[in-house]
């Protein structure tokens, strides 16, 4: 197997980084005193394996049980366990072409059999009749479109297929609704959520999952002993009990992402409607490929997936007004305008 490639990350402090869709901006100021008050003494002693506190302020927050929320060392920890936990050797793991490209490898880890389903040249929802699969990952927004699918869909698709369907919420705060109900009202559901993109938190690794006890037990059976650190476990609580930088800077992103639509679509490029921090494009001649090498000698870093499905298209995390703005003046050049 070939394994994972995640979007690099470059040291050299000049570039701009619109690859792998972190945010641009500085987490809550709570996160920033915790930092500053750690007592290195503490950090001789393991974790709390349960992240108990954390997952108080979770489920609190998601009007769940402390018993119904997983936490994990980033969303991928959970999405590689629900597989380990809930698809045994004859099983199957489904997922839409395209999506988030971690969902194929983690089935290739297991060497389980995988039964992936195409959206409609569009990228919009398609799901046969009668699909069944043990896990399926549906990331809404999806990556790397950013389109949120059809709520009434999903719900659908959960009453028909018995095995588990995990939505996988990583970008939902940038979108306009959720499906966080599904996962206290359906036996068969768990809904992913991280840290690492409407937090600005993607180097301290927390993502969490809320659903039906017997799906949690399952995977706190099999986890790390201590998956989530110290360290974490705090920074983590303080975050999502500050709500309001996390609104603001979604916020932010959201106002930035509308620019960017509209400039890149006075360039000539095809926009697809983005609910994520990151816009999914079809750009002009001198096609794809051509212009992500050519941003790179400008320093500038976007994803291009080099996949029948995806290759003639971009993905650009949204940033800063200023990166955007740059970004522009770059592609300006690169095609001429
Ligand atoms: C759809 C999707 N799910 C999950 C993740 C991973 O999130 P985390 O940083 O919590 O592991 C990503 C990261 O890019 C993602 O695009």
């Amino acid at each position: 197997m070939e394994g994972y490639v995640p979007g690099e990350q470059p040291d050299d402090s000049d570039v701009i980084k619109l690859n792998t869709n972190e945010n641009p901006y500085l987490c809550s100021p709570e996160v920033r005193d915790i930092l500053n008050e750690i007592d290195a003494a503490e950090l001789a002693k393991y974790p709390d394996p349960l992240c108990t506190e954390v997952r108080k302020v979770i489920a609190e927050k998601h009007e769940a049980g402390t018993r119904n929320v997983f936490a994990g060392n980033g969303s991928d920890e959970i999405l590689a366990l629900c597989i380990r936990a809930f698809v045994e050797r004859d099983g199957s793991v489904g997922w839409f072409d395209p999506s988030y490209s971690l969902y194929p490898v983690l089935a290739q880890i297991e060497d389980v059999e995988t039964k992936p389903v195409a959206l409609d040249e569009n990228f919009e929802w398609q799901m046969p009749d009668g699909y069944e699969a043990s896990v399926f990952f549906l990331a809404n927004p999806n990556a790397p479109t950013g389109m949120l699918f059809p709520k009434e869909k999903i719900e659908a698709f959960i009453q028909t297929v018995s095995g588990v369907v995990v939505i996988d919420e990583a970008y939902v705060d940038f979108a306009r609704e959720d499906c966080m109900e599904f996962a206290t009202k359906y036996e068969n559901v768990l809904v992913a959520r991280t840290l690492s993109k409407s937090y600005a938190l993607a180097g301290i690794r927390f993502g969490y999952c809320v659903g039906a006890v017997p799906l949690i037990a399952a995977l706190y059976k099999i986890k790390d002993s201590y998956n989530v650190s110290r360290l974490t476990q705090e920074l983590a609580r303080v975050a999502l009990l500050d709500e309001g930088t996390k609104e603001a800077i979604t916020s932010a992103v959201k106002g930035t992402r509308d620019l960017a639509v509209a400039e890149l679509k006075d360039l000539g490029f095809k926009v697809y409607p983005s609910e994520a921090n990151f816009l999914w494009v079809k750009p002009p001649n001198p096609g794809a490929k051509k212009i992500f090498e050519e941003l790179k000698k400008r320093n500038i870093f976007i994803r291009w997936f080099d996949d029948p499905r995806t290759r003639d298209c971009l993905r650009i995390t949204v940033g800063t007004n200023e990166q955007m703005m740059t970004l522009v003046e770059k592609l300006e050049e690169i095609l001429g305008k």
